[in-house]
């Protein structure tokens, strides 16, 4: 690997921990504005100290994000569908590596559609997005997108996770499942996992703990932070979780402390 993408993925992944803590706020891409993020810079400011990357698309680092920010950016660079198109798999990459690199990026992150009508173009985007970053030393994030009628087990995230690693994705973002340690040691890139839909404070938490001590190197967590009653509380308490491996238990009370 060469020192430019080594030292990028050393910028996301912590070397003292080996792990992570990404906060995602790219979701208005094909969701528009998004409960939670209707103002981005107001939601991101008060916890991004607490976050060692930050996932968003271009539009929203342009104008909700200070240049003078040293966080760590992983770009978005996969779209072109929306919540109310005819599928959101048919995505295309939206963002050139020229522009990605002028916007002085860690990473960029594309989503695969694995099982979907637009399975082998998600694939071949990804394949030409890990060229590209090749070229300049790169890393790439590939998001396993589940589509509603996708089930989201062991096998199916497996499958995906594996095709991602092999098509030459640096990191690989998925979802936590039962048995979740298999997907993990079938997979040879290290994986993040995505919170999902806002559950109880405990249970994200809880989701957060069962997937590190699995082997995810972290999580790439939007709306269970920002969502919640107290973001603050909650991305301290992950962080607690992931890189100081704390009990669900001393996290979720980490979290009620904040919030009073
Ligand atoms: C979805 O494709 C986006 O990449 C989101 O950023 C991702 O799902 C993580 O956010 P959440 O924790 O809200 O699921």
């Amino acid at each position: 690997m060469d020192w430019g993408m080594e030292n990028r993925i050393s910028r996301i992944i912590k070397p003292d921990t080996n792990r992570t803590v990404m906060l995602a706020v790219d979701h208005g891409y094909f969701l528009g504005p998004t409960s939670g993020l209707e103002d981005p810079a107001k939601t991101i400011e008060p916890i991004l100290p607490y976050a060692d990357s930050l996932m968003l698309t271009r539009g929203v680092l342009r104008t909700s994000v200070a240049p003078k920010s040293d966080i760590p950016i992983v770009l978005r660079v996969s779209g072109g569908t929306s919540i109310v198109g005819k599928s959101l798999a048919n995505e295309n990459i939206t963002v050139s590596m020229e522009d990605a690199i002028k916007l002085n990026v860690s990473a960029v992150a594309l989503s695969i559609f694995v099982g979907s009508d637009y399975e082998k173009e998600t694939l071949t985007s990804l394949s030409r997005l890990v060229d590209a970053g090749e070229k300049y030393g790169i890393p790439v994030l590939a998001v396993t997108a589940v589509g509603k009628e996708m089930a989201r087990d062991v096998r199916y995230l497996g499958l995906c996770c594996r095709i991602a690693a092999e098509l030459g994705a640096h990191i690989v973002k998925t979802y936590y499942c039962d048995n979740f340690n298999r997907i993990v040691k079938n997979c040879p890139v290290p994986i993040v996992i995505a919170g999902g839909k806002k559950i109880e404070e405990k249970k994200a938490l809880e989701l957060a703990y069962n997937a590190v001590n699995e082997g995810a190197i972290g999580v790439d967590m939007g709306r269970n932070i920002f969502q919640s009653d107290c973001p603050q509380g909650m991305i301290k308490a992950v962080r607690e979780i992931v890189h100081n491996k704390l009990s669900v238990k001393a996290a979720f009370d980490l979290y009620k402390s904040e919030k009073k």
